[in-house]
């Protein structure tokens, strides 16, 4: 039964020790840095709940396999079959208790004299005790991650300076913060949309334009099957939030279609700057005016 227990306990271990193993990749490559230090230090909850996992799994393992020994023994004792293993199993000191013992190593009370120093100042006399094994357990420890540290660190330089460390949470941190600021940008919608000036945008948008909308619209947005974009006249409205809205969802009637599926939320926004862009700028062959008179207002300073 016992040898149950432990093969369970290893296979979970097993599993624990593969899955950490296979996070501490994932997020090695999210950082890109090897350092196992780091991966502990940033996933200390994610460990301590593992281990608090484990240790109640194999709690349970093993209460069951100690209940059902008993168990055993009772069906023996019915038939008459004395069990020897019964002394061993109902005496025995519980497994914590043994290992304090063994961790302290202490000398008992009655053979306290076999110690005692021979010297005495004022009624205070002192024991020679050992260190206690725990101590002694630390010190040597110390020792040993001493020299795994400055190995790691210092003769094969495996883990990372503090200067590199930083550096490379810094590139971290600006790739997460444009793409927030990327998805922050797909955020935009018709109430919220915004003349954009910037001409790195700008230059984006007109590809987009000449791709799929100069078809209809004209290279220079003169008009043609759909309407003249240069003049003040509009079918759908004349401000950044109308023209986002037109090129959002369309007039499928007429023949413009909605292109919220196929373009994102910021691309749309740079094409309304774009198209508000060409206002007024009286390409040849433009198409007459369709719709009512929009005044652009302060709120765009447009040409
Ligand atoms: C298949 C032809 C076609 C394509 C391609 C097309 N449009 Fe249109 N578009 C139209 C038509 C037709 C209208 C007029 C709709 C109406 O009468 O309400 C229109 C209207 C518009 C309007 C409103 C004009 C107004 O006067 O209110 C905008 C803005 C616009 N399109 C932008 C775009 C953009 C940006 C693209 C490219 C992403 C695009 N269109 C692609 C045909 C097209």
């Amino acid at each position: 039964m016992k040898n149950k227990g432990l093969k369970y306990s290893s296979l979970l271990l097993l599993l624990l020790a593969s899955g950490t193993a296979l996070m501490a990749q994932e997020s090695a490559k999210k950082i890109s840095t090897p350092d196992a230090f780091d991966w502990v230090f940033h996933n200390i909850i994610l460990l301590v709940g593992a281990a608090a996992i484990f240790g109640a799994v194999w709690a349970v393992i093993y209460l069951n396999s100690k209940i059902l020994e008993i168990q055993k023994i009772k069906l023996l004792k019915e038939h008459g079959i004395e069990v020897m293993e019964e002394v061993k199993l109902l005496d025995k000191e519980p497994w914590w208790k043994r290992m304090y013992d063994k961790s302290w190593n202490l000398v008992p009370l009655e053979k306290e004299k076999d110690i005692l120093l021979d010297h005495n100042y004022d009624g205070i006399q002192e024991l020679d005790n050992v260190l206690p094994p725990w101590w002694v357990a630390m010190f040597y420890g110390c020792i040993i991650y001493g020299f795994a540290y400055l190995g790691y660190y210092h003769v094969w330089d495996i883990g990372l300076g503090s200067r590199a460390e930083y550096a490379v949470e810094m590139e971290y941190a600006e790739a997460q913060v444009a793409q927030f600021l990327s998805r922050q940008a797909d955020q935009v919608d018709e109430s919220n949309v915004e003349i954009i000036t910037d001409e790195s945008k700008l230059n984006l948008a007109e590809a987009t334009y000449l791709a799929n909308c100069a078809a209809c619209h004209g290279q220079k947005g003169e008009g043609g099957i759909g309407p003249n974009m240069t003049d003040k006249y509009w079918i759908n409205g004349g401000n950044v939030n109308d023209i986002f809205k037109t090129i959002k969802y369309g007039v499928p009637a007429k023949g413009m279609i909605a292109w919220k599926s196929q373009l994102r939320p910021s691309d749309m926004q740079n094409l309304a700057s774009y198209i508000l862009n060409m206002q007024g700028t009286n390409p040849p062959n433009g198409k007459e005016p369709q719709g009512e008179l929009y005044e652009a207002k302060e709120e765009m300073g447009m040409k």
